[in-house]
């Protein structure tokens, strides 16, 4: 680094540290000073290695698939009940949190790419955000799932993906974490043929990585043999019957001691459905187990990740 860019990084330093009063600069300068801080460098700079991973499979995924995420094979539907039953094809928009984090949101809406907002009346000013709805989960989540949550060596365990669409949290999986076997299932096929080819293409290990074509109701075995269940939002591929039927099922076969791993609180989609009474003390929700990287998020990067030990 050349002189330059070391007066340039203390000027920044400064600019932060001038915000802070004297305890709080004492407190981050007796952090610098500390063993932990090498640590936490080493983290923070492997986290930015899996993310340059993560964009990478990313890119070439957005070559492959249409604008917004959604196959020509696919059935996706608002759903019926819950929190989003309000929600239509006219007020929600599709853009994949996976392949688009919000600053690339922001770049595609202020290039007009991404419009934001539907008129209510035609011609009028009278107008209204759009829902933005994501199919996947996003990359920051998955750093929340793998550096935060989950404990920290899983590499005697499985983790199953339900639905595992364009293959987001086997990929973080693969490069967050230090997990055994990483499967996906995953219903439609023009998805599993898309994941085939990346994790191909990407010359991941074959034998912890893997893809199969199938209901999840027809694989119990699956279910029951993994420690580690991630279910992100089914509910805008299947009806609510079959939702209802899913719930059931995993209750059967996740073995106890499992981890759940949910995009919304299991309250709210219990409620939905209206089998809340039979199903919630089948969970228990579950403090995040690395607690010590809690300084890599901000509290609202976790929000919408809900982790659960199965009883
Ligand atoms: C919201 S996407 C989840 C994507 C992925 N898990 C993630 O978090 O990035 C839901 C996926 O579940 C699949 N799916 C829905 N019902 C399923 C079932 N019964 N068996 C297998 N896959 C199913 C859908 O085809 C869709 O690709």
């Amino acid at each position: 680094m050349s002189e330059d860019n070391i007066i340039s990084v203390k000027c920044r330093l400064l600019e932060l540290f001038s915000t802070l009063d004297n305890e709080e600069v004492a407190h981050v300068e007796k952090w610098i000073c500390s063993h932990a801080f090498k640590k936490d460098l080493e983290i923070k700079k492997s986290l930015t290695n899996s993310e340059k991973s993560l964009v990478k499979i990313g890119k070439t995924i957005k070559k492959l698939i249409p604008f917004n995420a959604e196959l020509p094979s696919e059935t996706i539907a608002p759903p019926t009940v819950g929190d989003q039953a309000d929600v239509t094809k006219e007020s929600s928009c599709h853009i994949d949190e996976f392949l688009y984090d919000d600053n690339e949101v922001e770049d595609l809406t202020k290039q007009g790419k991404l419009k934001r907002f539907y008129c209510l009346d035609c011609n009028s000013r009278n107008i209204k955000e759009l829902t933005l709805l994501s199919h996947s989960t996003s990359r920051r989540a998955l750093q929340c799932i793998f550096k935060f949550l989950l404990p920290k060596d899983i590499e005697d365990k499985q983790i199953l993906d339900v639905g595992s669409r364009l293959g987001a949290v086997l990929y973080g999986a693969y490069y967050l974490s230090n997990v055994g076997s990483i499967v996906g299932v995953e219903m439609n096929k023009e998805c599993c043929e898309l994941q085939e080819r990346i994790i191909g293409q990407y010359s991941m290990d074959a034998d912890r990585i893997k893809v199969i074509h199938s209901d999840i109701l027809d694989r119990s075995d699956i279910v029951h043999n993994s420690d580690i269940i991630v279910v992100n939002t089914l509910d805008h591929f299947l009806d609510a019957d079959k939702h209802k039927q899913i719930w059931y099922f995993f209750k059967k076969h996740i073995k106890k001691g499992s981890y759940l791993i949910t995009s919304r609180s299991m309250a709210d989609t219990l409620s939905g459905l209206e089998i809340f009474d039979e199903l919630i003390s089948w969970i228990t929700i579950c403090r995040p187990n690395q607690m010590e990287n809690e300084v890599f998020f901000a509290p609202e990067d976790c929000d919408e990740i809900f982790l659960y030990t199965v009883n």
